[in-house]
């Protein structure tokens, strides 16, 4: 079976970090767009660049929009990944530079030169996708699948804002833009992540017995891991990670549903939210295929590859 041919949206981050590294290990990687989100774009662009040297690879990076399409973000995610978004390990500068084309306009390019051949993977804040779908709304059309981390299909966020998750609460109006143009998509959320943990001694051991990648996502997961022990989160949870095996491998989603989902855009208490049509309600049209529960031994195998430690 002929590898996925991967275009990664990502504003890496430490699981954006651990997810480019499995795309690089069981596909090919197209290009990287990279977003604001975790933390601003020139960190996350030139993240995006040292994952590239890290791995020895040569696909290009465009970075994108520095700022969610209308309103200002209320809180970025730097206290999880650190100020730089991979762990202030103070990497020296990557070698090559990143390329000229926004990222917007290159996924546009991309994907016409190669129509029905690219996954697209949306692992930040949809901003770039929307961008892109504004220019051109045709581009859904030249997509074999996208794939989403985002939202809280119960209304268990991971932000201030109560049920919203970070991804789709950080650009609220770029999430609407993707989930009304894109008739079908595979949703990843944040409370999937949460069901799919590694325990910590495993994953420790997967650390230990794999090679310089390990060794890198060590050192970028170290805020993070401090960050949970204090609030007394344990596990390795990786939205990215879980988000990218679905992308690698469809076939491994156990359970899914698919229904209409939107996303909220006014809510005193609830902008960013996801709304899940459950019971069928409204009639729309059921574009999401929510994920419920991933083969959990299939996917730990994933990341210990990508680790070096399979
Ligand atoms: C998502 O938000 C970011 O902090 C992570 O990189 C992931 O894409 C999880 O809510
Ligand atoms: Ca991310």
């Amino acid at each position: 079976m002929s590898k996925p041919q991967l275009l990664i949206d990502t504003d890496p981050g430490v699981d954006d970090a651990l997810a480019i590294m499995m795309a690089h290990a069981h596909a090919d990687i197209a290009a990287l767009s990279v977003a604001a989100g975790n933390v601003g774009l020139g960190h996350t662009v030139r993240n995006a660049r040292t994952l590239r040297d890290l791995l020895g690879a040569t696909f290009p990076v465009y970075a994108g929009c520095p700022s969610p399409l209308v309103r200002a973000p209320d809180e970025d995610a730097a206290f999880v990944h650190g100020m730089d978004g991979l762990g202030d390990v103070g990497f020296p500068e990557p070698k090559a530079a990143a390329d000229a084309e926004a990222a917007a306009l290159a996924l546009l390019r991309l994907t016409r030169e190669r129509p029905g051949e690219l996954t697209l993977v949306a692992l930040a804040p949809l901003t770039n996708l929307a961008l892109a779908l504004r220019l051109d709304p045709t581009l859904p059309q030249r997509v074999k699948r996208l794939v989403v981390m985002g939202g809280a299909v119960t209304g268990r966020g991971n932000t201030g804002k109560v049920p919203a998750e970070f991804n789709i609460g950080f650009d609220p109006e770029a999430a609407h833009v993707v989930f009304e143009a894109f008739p079908a998509f595979d949703l990843v959320d944040w409370e999937a992540t949460l069901r799919h943990g590694f325990d910590d001694a495993e994953f420790d051991a997967w650390l230990a017995a794999g090679d310089r990648r390990a060794e890198f996502f060590g050192q970028v997961f170290r805020t993070a891991r401090d960050y949970n022990a204090k609030h007394d989160r344990h596990g390795v949870v990786a939205a990215d990670a879980l988000a990218m095996a679905v992308a690698i491998d469809p076939a491994i989603v156990t359970r899914s549903e698919t229904r209409a989902v939107a996303v909220e855009l006014d809510g005193r208490l609830t902008r960013g939210a996801t709304v899940v049509d459950w019971a069928n309600r409204l009639g729309r049209p059921a574009q999401a295929r929510i994920v419920l529960e991933v083969d959990q031994a299939r996917f730990a195998a994933m990341v210990r590859k990508a680790l070096g430690a399979a």
